[in-house]
């Protein structure tokens, strides 16, 4: 056939992938076409609107370059980056749960010993906050030499990477000691806006949405025989937690940012008073289990 319409236009796009040899990308692109032909035949897509819809994809991979990802950024906000995180990481009974990488973490970040000070040379200070806990096995067992990767916004709500001004700043790894015990030093996390000066920015104004999300520290925990979990520590109390803009918070990741008035427990850490304190332990499952990646079967195969 060579004419269609748009009851057999599906049809003939599927047909064509009949020498398509990955059966996974068969089954991507074939989820793709049907999915976007039906959007395009629910909302009735006029050509003024696909135009539209070009000429802001068009604009999303021109806001790209090595430091700033537009399309990740697009897809976080519509929620696809918290659904992919939903499919593929089944959390294991009793383990910590994952959530959005996001676009700010960064390779080579400095190695700290137990009781790190990642406000060492910070260019903007913050409320001292001391973080401690425990990376533990789903089975209570504390597991030693487990690395920690943390990286948070400042208290300006700015990232050190996004800052030509700092650099390595409120970011490192820690290594739990024998007793799986971490410690460090930081300043509070702020609440922030994701980067809104570019078409994702104008997308969220037209959808009548703010580009904040709540107050959170990044952590990726990762030990040998463990699953790694990259996830958050979102501050208790913050204004945003219930519209974060990026779909990321879970009940469990949570946090008290405790105040400490007590001087003597401030001298003892080398730390001002009052600090706050961040008491968390991180729970790992074993590796192989809790994750249920979909599988191609045979029934998704296209004929
Ligand atoms: C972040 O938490 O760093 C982040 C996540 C998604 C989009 C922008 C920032
Ligand atoms: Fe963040």
């Amino acid at each position: 056939m060579r004419q269609f319409t748009e009851d057999t236009l599906t049809d003939a796009v599927l047909a064509r992938l009949k020498d398509a040899k990955n059966p996974r990308f068969k089954q991507i692109i074939t989820g793709a076409v049907k999915h976007l032909h039906a959007f395009a035949r629910d909302v009735q897509l006029t050509e003024e609107e696909w135009f539209e819809g070009i000429k802001f994809l068009t604009a999303v991979g021109q806001k790209c370059d090595d430091k700033r990802q537009e399309f990740i950024l697009l897809s976080d906000i519509l929620g696809l980056s918290m659904m992919v995180v939903a499919l593929n990481h089944k959390t294991a009974p009793g383990a910590t749960e994952a959530t959005v990488l996001g676009p700010f973490f960064a390779h080579g970040a400095p190695e700290f010993e137990y009781g790190a000070d990642f406000t060492k040379g910070a260019t903007v200070e913050g409320e001292t906050t001391w973080v401690t806990g425990r990376v533990l096995s789903t089975d209570g067992k504390p597991l030693s030499s487990a690395a920690l990767d943390i990286w948070q916004a400042r208290a300006n709500g700015v990232y050190d990477i996004q800052d030509p001004e700092a650099e390595f700043e409120l970011r490192g790894r820690v290594l739990t000691n024998a007793e799986g015990r971490y410690a460090f030093k930081t300043y509070k996390p702020q609440f922030y806006g994701v980067p809104d000066d570019g078409p994702v920015g104008d997308l969220l104004r037209a959808m009548g949405r703010h580009p904040m999300r709540p107050a959170h520290m990044h952590a990726i925990v990762s030990a040998d025989g463990y699953q790694q979990v990259i996830t958050h520590v979102f501050v208790a109390g913050d204004p945003y937690l219930d519209s974060d803009a990026v779909f990321a918070v879970k009940e469990s990741l949570i946090g008290e940012f405790r105040k400490v008035d007590s001087p003597a427990e401030a001298k003892k850490l080398g730390l001002p008073a009052p600090f706050l304190r961040l008491d968390w332990d991180f729970h790992l499952a074993p590796a192989g289990t809790g994750q249920t990646r979909r599988t191609v079967a045979a029934s998704d195969a296209v004929t």
